[in-house]
């Protein structure tokens, strides 16, 4: 995406620890991907957004989400104008796409008005679009499609950037089973008012893992990073996000290598991520993950 104007990218986003709890403003660690959704707007009669590779049209006033969503971050007064967005994520898999397609779409049209946005004021009007599709998002999604980079994240405070000690590789397995994050999160929701006390202790312990994440990946200590998302698997295979294919994926990554392995995102369905030490290693867990029956990828990150 290097060749493209950056105002009309939004990036797709792994969480390498502390997906859900971020909910309930517990930090989580997150990396901007080097996939995402590029977008531009011209003037035109009427203002419509058509989306590729879906080849779906949208317009304020319709019944659909993405055209509420277009609507929600359309500024008021704006002029008519026909924005074009190509998406390069699975949708609906933990990557962000929606909050990409959110972020393109609002550089696109603040850029078509002559408009500079920074990437906070990206991300905060991308939030009104993530809205429409999630019901109760932490901001995470929306924060990252707009910073990229490894980042702390917490609901309702500023992104703080880290520093890499080493590059991170991820080999990023799609489950090809469409998940929820909307109904991901309720499900949580369930489990937290069944049993607060039990739901207390897991924030907790992935409230841990994510402060040891941050230093191991400032000191490019990738086992110990792996060892971590490991541990936070555990955790939400506890919170009963993961699913077979999930778990099939992610130990297929650990026996060919993978110094970790988790699902990422909402889980049910969606992605999985693997950490690996080397391209060759990349390359094995890759072709692992492959031989489950299902698509992956190499994913440069903190592009
Ligand atoms: O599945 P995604 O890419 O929409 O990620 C959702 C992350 C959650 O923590 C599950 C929800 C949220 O709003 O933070």
């Amino acid at each position: 995406m290097a060749d493209q104007p950056r105002g009309a990218v939004g990036r797709g986003k792994t969480i390498l620890l502390g997906e859900h709890i971020v909910v309930y403003g517990v930090e989580a660690l997150a990396a901007g991907i080097d996939r995402g959704v590029r977008a531009r707007a011209e003037p035109a009669e009427q203002t419509e957004l058509s989306i590729e590779p879906w080849g779906t049209r949208h317009a304020p006033g319709e019944d659909d989400d993405v055209s509420r969503a277009l609507a929600a971050v359309l500024p008021e007064g704006a002029p008519p104008m026909r924005i074009e967005a190509e998406v390069a994520l699975p949708a609906g898999a933990g990557l962000g796409c929606s909050a990409a397609l959110g972020v393109a779409v609002v550089r696109a049209i603040a850029e078509r008005q002559g408009e500079l946005l920074t990437d906070a004021e990206v991300a905060e009007r991308a939030l009104d679009w993530e809205r429409v599709f999630h019901g109760n998002p932490s901001g995470i999604d929306n924060t990252m499609a707009a910073h990229g980079g490894v980042a702390l994240y917490r609901k309702g405070e500023p992104l703080v950037p880290i520093r890499l000690g080493a590059p991170i590789r991820l080999v990023i397995g799609d489950s090809g089973e469409p998940s929820s994050t909307k109904e991901m999160v309720a499900l949580v929701a369930r489990q937290r008012e069944r049993d607060p006390a039990r739901f207390d202790k897991t924030c907790e312990a992935v409230a841990s893992l994510v402060r040891n994440a941050r230093l191991a990946v400032e000191a490019g200590d990738v086992r110990a990073l792996g060892q971590l998302m490991d541990l936070n698997q555990h955790l939400l295979s506890g919170l009963m996000l993961s699913t077979s294919s999930l778990e099939d994926m992610i130990g297929a990554a650990r026996d060919a290598g993978a110094a970790g392995a988790k699902l990422t995102g909402a889980g049910g369905g969606g992605c999985m991520i693997a950490l690996v030490e080397d391209e060759a290693t990349a390359e094995r867990v890759r072709a692992a993950i492959e031989a489950t029956g299902h698509d992956a990828f190499v994913a440069e990150v903190g592009a």
